[in-house]
């Protein structure tokens, strides 16, 4: 078996492109005409094909490095024909000088569509790029209404093995574009039409500006190389390149085309995707992990985040399968309505919050019976003061004695880290004919039960008549859904975000307790504590809620 070279072919006017992914690895068995090495300029990214197959003993480039025509890429132990024939042709990855000689009728036919610079419509078509047929267009850079510079990229076509941008061949300003995403272009093809000249157009127009790249790829014909079979074309994309540019890649992604073909099929945005590679260059392992991560729930795409608050609830971002489309009046008469507005707002938060937070529920029961006795008898006292004190008021005390005994609960999750509030603002839900609201009482901890219930009231009042403020919603470190008013058992309540948990207060009732000796009556009221598995474990959601019940037993406690 003999040993040959494989190195760079002719790649037009290219001059040290950098190689951005090496593509096999010694002991790879590999065909002709598979791709080696992925370089990249400015303008574009090629795929260098080998001129022969074999295995690869020996690798001569790596990541980062230089290279040119010329360039020995690796070392191949050729396949079969064993050693006779080998070497140099297969070594001489020429292909390439096929490009650009027999496309030469090409420069012709764009000029002619581009007149002079100033005035008038000006068409800009399609250069000469060498032997590529019906290359896709991959990436509109420009839209009708925008003034381009001469040499500015217009779109990005791609074949199998290069991406590459067109240029303009005159400056203007973009009257139509003549091709959309996906549509197929070759040489010649009308892209765009630009209005006038926007003055930047080159003063030495016509011809020149006309025939933008292809120039240079003719100018490297190499043309007794063109027995070499293989790779030719990979070359052309230099005839997109201008010749002197430093034309900037306006926030396009950065990719091979072999990655941006394999994004292509998965539906993958590449601009969505984060690069690992060299300046940030998008490795196929990096859009696997996009793709891996879009499947699991862990991340969504930016549009199906922008579909995510309308009517199908956001499951195309959780990767679901469509909300179901019935049509009603099938089965009997209905009515629509649309949604109102603090509906369609809390119902975009509690969305969120459910689907993002770890939620746990521990449901628990507090012996009420001497506090409700006491209430009672508040409530007689103070008739006349017009002040009713409610179960919810005293429970607002009993959680902020909770809050201050296991602080985790009166906190927020920020990035890795934990925020400890030291304040003790609870929030309240209150229903209200156009929807649920959750009022925020302001520093419990230095308010007594009668300023609390007081204030409750008026909130809720306020909440009822729609006049609350953004400032009375705001600020809350912890919250209590009641629906004692109403009934029910258990419920789990959704927590308000950021706060990391949440009281769910329901009905009391008398049961019967067993003291050890013997069952005694007793006012039971069902507590539900849903808290933020992230930030709180479930022994001191337990804990949380033995102590809330010690104090609801005995409000003594809240003194210790
Ligand atoms: N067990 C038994 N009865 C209770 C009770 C409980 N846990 N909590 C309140 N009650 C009683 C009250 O004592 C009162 O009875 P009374 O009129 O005989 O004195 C009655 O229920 C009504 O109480 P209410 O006026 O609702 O006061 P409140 O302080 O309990 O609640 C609001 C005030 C604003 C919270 C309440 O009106 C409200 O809107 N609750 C709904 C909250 C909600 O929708 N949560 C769900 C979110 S998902």
């Amino acid at each position: 078996m003999a040993l040959i070279e494989v190195k760079v072919p002719d790649i037009g006017d290219f001059e040290e492109v950098a190689v951005i992914e090496v593509l096999v690895k010694p002991g790879d068995t590999i065909k002709p005409e598979q791709s080696l090495v992925t370089v990249e300029s400015d303008k574009a990214s090629m795929e260098i094909p080998s001129s022969a197959g074999g295995v690869v003993k020996e690798l001569r480039v790596k990541l980062g490095d230089k290279v040119a025509e010329g360039t020995v890429l690796l070392l191949l132990e050729a396949e079969g024909a064993g050693a006779g024939a080998p070497a140099p042709a297969a070594a001489a990855p020429a292909p390439v000088a096929t490009a650009p000689t027999p496309a030469a009728p090409a420069p012709a036919p764009a000029p002619a569509a581009a007149p002079a610079a100033s005035a008038g419509p000006v068409e800009v078509r399609v250069p000469d790029i060498g032997d590529f047929k019906d290359v896709a267009v991959i990436e509109l850079l420009v839209k009708p209404g925008d003034a381009v510079k001469q040499e500015q990229s217009l779109i990005t076509v791609e074949s199998d093995k290069a991406s590459m941008e067109i240029p303009s061949s005159a400056a203007g300003t973009v009257r139509e574009l003549k091709v959309k995403l996906g549509d197929k272009v070759n040489i010649g093809d009308l892209i765009a039409v630009l209005e006038g000249s926007a003055g930047g157009a080159s003063p030495a127009p016509a011809p020149a500006a006309a025939a933008p790249a292809p120039a240079p790829a003719s100018t490297t014909p190499a043309p007794e190389a063109a027995s070499g079979a293989a790779g030719h074309g990979r070359v052309s994309p230099t005839a997109a390149l201008p010749p002197h540019q430093p034309e900037v890649r306006t926030g396009l992604p950065h990719a091979s085309p072999s990655v941006r073909k394999f994004a292509r099929e998965l539906g993958v945005p590449l601009e969505e995707v984060k690069g690992s590679g060299p300046k940030g260059r998008i490795t196929q392992e990096d859009v696997q992990a996009f793709t891996k991560a879009v499947m699991s729930g862990q991340a969504s795409t930016r549009a199906a985040a922008a579909k995510a608050p309308s009517g199908a609830g956001g499951g195309e971002a959780l990767g679901l399968i469509p909300w179901p489309k019935v049509d009603f009046t099938k089965f009997g008469p209905v009515e629509r309505k649309d949604m109102g507005r603090i509906k369609k707002i809390s119902g975009a938060n509690l969305h969120r919050n459910w689907v993002m937070i770890p939620h746990v529920t521990n449901h628990d029961d507090a012996d009420i019976t001497d506090l409700e006795a006491f209430r009672v008898q508040l409530n007689k006292e103070n008739e006349k003061s017009g002040v009713k004190v409610t179960m919810l008021a005293f429970l607002i005390k009993a959680s902020v004695a909770a809050l201050k005994k296991f602080p985790e609960f009166n906190s927020s999750l920020d990035g890795d880290q934990l925020v400890y509030k030291q304040y003790f603002h609870i929030g309240f839900a209150a229903d209200t004919p156009n929807g649920l609201v959750v009022p925020v009482i302001k520093d419990a901890d230095k308010k007594g039960v009668m300023q609390i219930s007081q204030e409750m009231a008026e909130m809720a009042k306020k909440a009822r008549d729609g006049k609350l403020g953004p400032a009375d919603m705001q600020g809350a470190s912890f919250t209590i859904s009641s629906l004692g008013g109403i009934g029910g058992r258990y419920f789990t309540p959704i927590i308000n975000a950021p706060e990391v948990a949440i009281l769910g207060v329901c009905k009391s009732q008398t049961e019967p307790v067993w003291d050890g000796k013997q069952f005694q009556p007793r006012l039971m009221l069902p507590l539900s504590l849903s808290w933020d598995h992230r930030v709180i474990d479930g022994a001191a959601a337990a804990r949380f809620n033995a102590y809330l019940g010690q104090i609801l037993a005995d409000f003594r406690r809240v003194l210790l």
